[in-house]
């Protein structure tokens, strides 16, 4: 079988296979394990100028090829562009986009100096998967350079209608950029009919059919085990017993203002404030670890869940309860996972969603005979596949807080029907599905 090459701005952790491995390098493990694969993007770190030809080191039958960032370009591909400009703008946030033509212009840099560090480690057969945001013009550098193999994208995160794409400055040229794929693959239906619907208004035609979604999912039996075996550690039993038996809610996002974060703490304490016999008796743990934390908008964010946080406590807690744990640190998956099926309801609000994995992870890791909610936000990519949610819109603090009243009050049996809606799929189109789907459709591309 030919090689498959992966190109992402992140590179996964070798050390950090199994249990602590990022969303992505999950996703692809079933891939990586069968063929041959290189494994190409940015090492996590910075240096003086952004490096020119790739480390590279072996892991198994997975070559990694990393490039440090200069830190002029780390400032302008990865906190300017990537960061301020093209992630609020897919995300439908257009009064949070900054924009320069330096930060532009160093995106552009970055990928072409991505294009030009991989190009010598090709082989004519190499199939190439480029992912996310960060990559829009990659495709293009590399055909620029001759390249002829066969080169596929996907979008992890949404793709807005194309009247709030083209707010973005040169956004045409971006996303004719795009048409040096050979597949564009989205997370919905909804993406893909507004990229398709963008692209044709700028003419790129033969890029139109190019479009198709591929959602993607998780390795639920895995992480069904994983939530299993939690059960009987140490970390599980110690938070369970702090609970003292009240009904556990979670939340688990990168701090991130896509999230729907202080409107879903504002959802909590309208919980608390209408319906107070849920008072004393319900805990909610927020789990956001930082991210992103040197660029504006999200340190912004921090401070404003720190004050959400501090209000909602200080105004309902008492001696022997603290309604909202708030923490800002990663929990590792393992213990996550057991945290996950303790809880009688999974919150997940978004403003807006390319997919949300954990969702999809709190459907996979509920003990089938007594499952928890899972409340989801109706911007979220995931609720094509998850019809047993109770959906809400996440901008509604009181539909978040009637939700959240009635997956409390929820009888047993109308748990258990609501779940057996959500898991069919989540089992059925896992990582695995995505990853296969996606590759036919692009080893495919050429022959058809
Ligand atoms: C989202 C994006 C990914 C990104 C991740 C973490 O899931 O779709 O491309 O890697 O966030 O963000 P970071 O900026 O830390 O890579």
């Amino acid at each position: 079988m030919n090689r498959l090459v992966i190109v992402a701005n992140r590179v996964p952790n070798p050390r950090e296979r199994g249990a602590t491995a990022g969303g992505l390098a999950v996703a692809l493990r079933d891939a990586l394990a069968r063929r041959e694969a290189l494994w190409f993007g940015w090492s996590g770190q910075t240096a003086e100028t952004t490096e020119i030809e790739p480390r590279e080191f072996r892991v198994g039958r997975i070559t990694y090829a990393t490039l440090d960032l200069g830190r002029e370009d780390y400032r302008r591909y990865y906190q300017g562009f990537s960061n301020a400009s093209l992630w609020p703008t897919l995300h439908y946030r257009l009064g949070l986009v900054q924009f320069s033509r330096d930060d532009l212009a160093g995106y552009r840099r970055v990928n072409a100096a991505f294009a030009e560090a991989l190009a010598p480690l090709l082989r004519p057969d190499d199939t190439i998967w480029a992912h996310d945001f960060h990559l829009f013009p990659f495709g293009a550098e590399l055909r620029r350079l001759g390249c002829r193999q066969r080169i596929g994208f996907f979008l992890h995160v949404p793709f807005p209608p194309a009247a709030l794409f083209w707010a973005l400055p040169q956004a045409e040229a971006l996303l004719a950029d795009l048409a040096a794929y050979d597949v564009i693959g989205v997370q919905s239906e909804d993406d893909a009919i507004n990229l398709r619907g963008a692209l044709a208004a700028i003419g790129k035609e033969e890029a139109v059919s190019r479009v198709a979604a591929f959602p993607i999912g998780i390795e639920a039996e895995s992480f069904t085990a994983l939530a299993e075996k939690a059960m009987v550690k140490r970390e599980t039993e110690r938070f369970q017993q702090s609970l003292v038996g009240r009904s556990l809610i979670i939340g688990v996002d990168r701090l991130d203002y896509t999230k729907g974060l202080p409107q879903r703490f504002c959802g909590f304490g309208q919980l608390l404030a209408r319906f107070p016999e849920h008072r004393s008796k319900v805990t909610y743990l927020q789990v956001a670890p930082v991210s992103r934390g040197d660029v504006a908008q999200y340190r912004a964010l921090r401070r404003e869940l720190d004050e959400w946080a501090g209000r909602i406590n200080g105004q309902y807690a008492e001696p022997d309860w603290m309604p909202l744990r708030y923490m800002t640190r990663a929990v590792a998956r393992p213990v996550l996972a057991g945290f996950m099926r303790l809880a009688r309801i999974g919150l997940v609000t978004p403003l807006r969603d390319g997919m949300n994995l954990v969702a999809k992870e709190y459907v996979a890791a509920q003990d089938p005979e007594d499952p928890g909610v899972l409340v989801l936000s109706r911007f979220a990519g995931a609720v094509a596949q998850l019809p047993g949610a109770l959906l809400v819109n996440p901008l509604d603090p009181d539909e978040i807080a009637e939700a959240l009243d009635q997956a409390l009050t929820m009888p047993r049996e109308d748990r258990r029907a609501r779940w057996e809606e959500c898991v069919v799929s989540v089992r059925r189109d896992g990582a695995q599905a995505w990853c296969h789907d996606f590759l036919s459709r692009l080893e495919g591309a050429n022959d058809a």
